[in-house]
């Protein structure tokens, strides 16, 4: 496979590989070292079935079921290890606008890491793009590694061992809520996490905050609100984002743990129609 790197050490194109044949172990050492290195890979023309799509993440780790929250429709697609992220109804029509399930697809437009608000978070996200709206929808990545080297000493002082309290329903209220139940919520309690960690693929070290953190462990409220919207301001600048333009067919893999996306807007009557499927994090006994 053919490697070009887009920056140094941030995202790259990877030619001369066909994702829809299985994975020899070679190939999956090297894509394994390539996003230690570059933790976003841009796959170009790439369509894959349901199937290949799971198998090829399979090669990466245990598959991360994910939730789209407010999803009462009926699933569309036979395997369950693909998340449909189409904004269609169960026939493919494209869904009115205030339709429910548009709540969590445009969360997605906030900065975050998947699945940061389980246990285990993801690792490896695979998104397809299969039918993309000609204006805006555009996905955005941010270097987590590279904000935190850029960090000043004392803000790396600061936050040194801080633990930061993830939860899904934090960008869902934001958007002014998607009508969830008490016991919805319950059932999917918040999560913490440190607020840096350090990559085992690569050693590096990375922040991990986002949309869906909201508190910060043994700080008062709006203290913690303050520092993690600063930290997010910081992380999120343009010097650390790789935007990518999407082409039908491109297949889009990235780290978790050394990244933060986000969609950018698009018409919401027109179809964008992604399938995504993530690996979890493995936790160590430690947890
Ligand atoms: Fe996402």
């Amino acid at each position: 496979m053919n490697i070009e790197p887009i920056s140094p050490d941030f995202a790259a194109r990877v030619t001369d590989i066909d994702l829809s044949q299985p994975l020899s172990d070679e190939a999956t050492v090297e894509i394994e070292q390539a996003i230690a290195r570059f933790a976003v890979l841009i796959f170009p023309d790439q369509p894959l079935t349901d199937d290949q799509h799971a198998a090829f993440t399979r090669r990466f780790g245990p598959i991360d079921k994910g939730l789209l929250l407010g999803s009462k429709r009926k699933p569309r697609l036979s395997n369950s290890d693909v998340i449909d992220l189409a904004n269609v109804d169960a026939d493919g029509n494209v869904l009115p606008a205030a339709n429910i399930r548009n709540v969590s697809l445009i969360a997605n437009q906030f900065w975050h890491s998947d699945s940061s608000f389980k246990s285990p978070p993801a690792k490896y996200s695979i998104l397809c793009g299969m039918d993309l709206p000609d204006q805006g929808g555009q996905t955005e990545f941010a270097d987590q590694r590279a904000a935190y080297d850029d960090l000043s000493d004392d803000m790396k002082a600061t936050i040194d061992g801080m633990v930061a309290e993830h939860w899904a329903y934090h960008s869902r209220n934001m958007l002014g809520g998607g009508g969830y139940s008490e016991a919805e919520m319950a059932a999917l309690p918040a999560v913490h996490w440190p607020i840096v960690h350090t990559i085992s693929e690569s050693g590096r070290k990375s922040l991990f905050v986002g949309i869906h953190t909201r508190e910060i462990d043994g700080m008062i409220t709006p203290e913690a609100r303050m520092l993690l919207h600063d930290l997010l301001e910081h992380a999120t600048q343009r010097k650390f984002v790789y935007r990518h333009e999407w082409q039908n067919n491109d297949v889009l893999m990235w780290d978790n743990q050394s990244t933060l996306h986000r969609g950018r807007a698009y018409d919401l009557n027109q179809l964008r129609e992604l399938r995504r499927c993530t690996t979890e994090v493995v936790l160590d006994e430690a947890g």
